[in-house]
Formats: C-alpha cells, sequence, structure tokens
C-alpha cells in the first residue's frame, strides 16, 4: 500500500552518543523532594529524558565542532567574531553586531540604551527575562498579543501576532513618545512556540514607521517561524527559510538573540541592529557588562560554532526535520487524550495544566505540579509556564496568567522518534491517575525570576 504522506526524517545520522542513568521511582521521588518539586532544581544525572529546555541543549554538528578547533582566542579582533558578523549580516541583514554571552545580555544592553524611567513597551506577550530587564530598565510592559494566543483551544495558526488595535490604543492613551520600541518575537515562546505571520509584520511595520515607533524583534526562534510561515501562509510555500527569515528581519530595526536555540550551539547571543547611532551606545555598554565589543561574553570557539550553526538552522531539510519532530511528539499526546495548546507550535508541546489537573486552583500551582508528576513517572524533565513563571506585578500582587502549561521542549537534533514515544506514554500514565494528584505550596520564593529557583511542598 501507498502511504498518505511523506514521513520526516532527519537530515544527518548519529556519531557519537551520550549514554543516560535509568533511575527507580524510589530515586525520583527522594530526587524530586530533594529538589523542592522545581524541576530546575533537579541534578541532570537524575534525568531520563531532558525536556526542561530547547536552551543551549541542542546536538551540534561535526561543522560545528571543528569550527571550535579554529577559535582565534586573542582579546581583540578575534577572526571568528568577524565570521559572526558576517554570518549575520548574510543569514538575517544586520549590518551591526554586538555578541553577547546570551539572549539576556543582549536584552539588558537594548533595554538600558533604549528606555526611560516610565516608558512603555508593548511586546507580543511576555517572555521572562525580556519583561525583567524592560522594568529594570524602568519600562513598564504591556501585552499586544491577540486574544487567541491566551486561549489553548483556539486553532488559530498565527496566535502570535501583533493585535494592532492593543497597540493603537497605548500610543492614543500614552503617546508614540513614551514607546521606546515594540518588541515582537518570533515564535512566542509563552503562548506555546506560536508563529507571527508576514502580513501581521507587515502590518506592523506599516503603522510604527507612520509613528515613529521602532519594532524591536526577539528572533530567538525566527526559523522555526519561518517555517510555519512557509508552511501556512498563502505566497510563502515556494520560497525558502533563509528567504523567509531575511525578510522577516528586513522588517525590523534591530534583534536581540539567544544562539541558544535556532543557532544550534550551546552558548551566545548577540544584540543586531541597523542604526550606526544605537549601535555605537551598544558598543560603549558591552564592554562595562559583557567584554570587548568583538567577543561581548563568549569565547571566539564559541562564535564560530554560532557562525556555522546559523547557516544550518536555517536549512529547509533541518527545519522540517526539527519541527516535524516536535509535531509527531504532539499527535501522539493527542491520541493519548492529554489536552495540548493547539496548534502545535515549534519549540515543544504545551500541556494545558488547567484541562489536566482542573481540580487544582491556580494558587495549587498547576503547571508546577504536573512537571512534578511527570518527573515522577519516568524521569522526563520539563518546566512550568505559568503562574509560577510569571511573578509578581511591582505591586507585589501575583500576576495570575490566562495559561497555566506544562512545557516539554524538544532539544534540537538529540533525542530520537523512541524517546518521543516513551514521553506520550509516560504523559499518559500520568493522566489516566490524575484525579488523585495534589497541588504544591511554595515554602521559598526568590527576588526575581523566582521559577529558576523557588521550592514547593506537597500539599
Ligand atoms: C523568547 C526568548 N527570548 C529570550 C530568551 C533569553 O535568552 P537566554 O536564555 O539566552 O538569555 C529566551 C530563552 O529562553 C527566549 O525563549
Amino acid at each position: 500500500m501507498v502511504p498518505k504522506r511523506n514521513s520526516w526524517a532527519e537530515p544527518y545520522k548519529i556519531k557519537m552518543v551520550e549514554l543516560l542513568k535509568m533511575t527507580t521511582p524510589e530515586q525520583r521521588k527522594k530526587a524530586l523532594a530533594e529538589a523542592g518539586y522545581n524541576t530546575f532544581l533537579l541534578k541532570s544525572e537524575d534525568v531520563y529524558i531532558d525536556l526542561l529546555t530547547d536552551s543551549g541543549t541542542n546536538a551540534m554538528s561535526d561543522d560545528q565542532w571543528s569550527g571550535m578547533m579554529h577559535g582565534d582566542e586573542a582579546y581583540a579582533g578575534s577572526k571568528n567574531y568577524y565570521n559572526l558578523e558576517k554570518a549575520v549580516a548574510e543569514v538575517y541583514g544586520y549590518p551591526y553586531l554586538i555578541p553577547t554571552h546570551q539572549g539576556r545580555g543582549a536584552e539588558n544592553i537594548l533595554s538600558q540604551i533604549m528606555i526611560k524611567a516610565g516608558d512603555i513597551v508593548p511586546g507580543n506577550m511576555y517572555f521572562t527575562t525580556t519583561r525583567l530587564h524592560q522594568e529594570l530598565a524602568g519600562g513598564i510592559f504591556h501585552d499586544v498579543i491577540i486574544d487567541e494566543a491566551h486561549d489553548s483551544t483556539s486553532d488559530f495558526p498565527f496566535k502570535g501576532n501583533v493585535d494592532l488595535n492593543k497597540l493603537d490604543k497605548l500610543v492614543e492613551e500614552f503617546g508614540a513618545e513614551k514607546i521606546p520600541y515594540l518588541c515582537v518575537a518570533v515564535t512566542v515562546n509563552l503562548a506555546g512556540g506560536q508563529p507571527v505571520s508576514m502580513a501581521n509584520l507587515k502590518e506592523v511595520r506599516k503603522y510604527t514607521e507612520k509613528k515613529g515607533i521602532k519594532v524591536m524583534l526577539d528572533m530567538t526562534r525566527i526559523a522555526e517561524n519561518a517555517f510555519f510561515i512557509q508552511q501556512k501562509e498563502e505566497g510563502y510555500r515556494l520560497k525558502t527559510i533563509a528567504e523567509i527569515v531575511k525578510e522577516i528581519c528586513s522588517l525590523t530595526d534591530g534583534a536581540t538573540f539567544s544562539g541558544k536555540k535556532d543557532a544550534l550551539v550551546n552558548i551566545g547571543g548577540f544584540l543586531a541592529l541597523r542604526d550606526e547611532g544605537i549601535f555605537e551606545e551598544a558598543r560603549n555598554m558591552v564592554v562595562v557588562y559583557e567584554g570587548l565589543h568583538t567577543y561581548g561574553g563568549m569565547a571566539g570557539r564559541d562564535m564560530e560554532a554560532m557562525a556555522i550553526g546559523i547557516h544550518e538552522s536555517v536549512q529547509d531539510e533541518h527545519m522540517k526535520a526539527r519541527i516535524g519532530q516536535v509535531f509527531y511528539l504532539g499527535d501522539k499526546m493527542r491520541e493519548f487524550g492529554v489536552p495540548i495548546v493547539k496548534p502545535i507550535g515549534g519549540h515543544g508541546i504545551f500541556v494545558d495544566a488547567k484541562q489536566f489537573l482542573p481540580h487544582l486552583s491556580q494558587d495549587e500551582f498547576p503547571a508546577q505540579t504536573l512537571a512534578a508528576e511527570i518527573y515522577l513517572d519516568a524521569g522526563i524533565r520539563t518546566m512550568e509556564r505559568g503562574i509560577v513563571s510569571a511573578g509578581r506585578k511591582s505591586n507585589g500582587e501575583n500576576h495570575y496568567p490566562k495559561l497555566e502549561l506544562v512545557r516539554f521542549t524538544v532539544p534540537r537534533r538529540v533525542y530520537t522518534q523512541a524517546h518521543m514515544d516513551v514521553i506520550a506514554e509516560s504523559t499518559a500514565r500520568v493522566y489516566e491517575r490524575r484525579n488523585s494528584i495534589k497541588g504544591l505550596k511554595m515554602i521559598y520564593e526568590p527576588k526575581y525570576l523566582r521559577f529558576f529557583q523557588a521550592r514547593f511542598e506537597q500539599i
């Protein structure tokens, strides 16, 4: 029989493997209690399949590893910096580059340069570190993502889109001069890896140009966003990922980038700009927080690996397999009836903890609880993306996000299809005993980005 569709497969073969430790239920119970029911506090060696994040957990290619051997570790003017600058100009089209140790280093510099106390910073949903840097610089974040993004059951294909009416309301209320820039994330991590359409980006550009507002991209997963545009948006089916990526960047004034995602490396990031004046300021500031402007926070070898990874990230075959694997996992989970965010996003599966554990109130941390239970079942590590991640407002009250999610993030080029089967089956087992699951209470709360280090106890 002829199969209905062509299956995807990885455009690479495996040359080296890393052995994993298998644990018993008793060992996992002990490890989880010691970690205060926070998956961030587990030791990596106690984890079987690690879906905590796709950040810095990628497998590099043989080309990237050989690039590391060409690391030029000069303090100033490393050749790897120039290679990275060339890759950023070629693939993204930005002429000015400031390397940073990772994405948040770039967010810090951009926020400090652009934001004044009392400024309004709109964004298509918040990201934890991005919003915190905006707030530490004196800005006030406003969410301008479309409503569909906050509804885990909506099938809208571009749930990352900016709602221009929401943006216009802010401009009317505060004035364009109070808005240093609009931050547009592609894809939107906290909405479930949801993409922004090119049509929306074009409208945003038209509107902001009219009002004199800059557009700064959080282009951490831009190649994944480009894949969705290619697959779902009219007029883009025959364009390559590389062409679409370049077009997205052409509609913006600059970007912060965490190289630890798309760019297939384990560390690194940058700030990329079109404006020479802003670049000059950023070049002054990077030496205070990161390092000299020709290495920022990166070793020469890491800049080389990232330059190569950027080119690999926009290969159509790579992206087809990368997102194909995420879809495979999502489809399996759906077959088992597990409630997941629709449509499936780019970097992982987001399980709806409110639907999974409807008997828990948001103050009993349903997503944190579910992440803990998933670990207990088979040693799979996931991450809370709900009330704990959302943190507190400046008046000390909790943010109560509409979405209460557990993120099953798939690292790039790391796990096999059989691992995906194990993950889906384990989640289904937890789903089966969902009614007996009790919530958590927080017993230690750090001041900043509490989700990383908070500790919990079972109720
Ligand atoms: C959308 C988004 N922006 C920014 C960052 C921050 O990047 P980094 O972790 O490299 O500091 C991340 C990291 O998870 C992210 O997902």
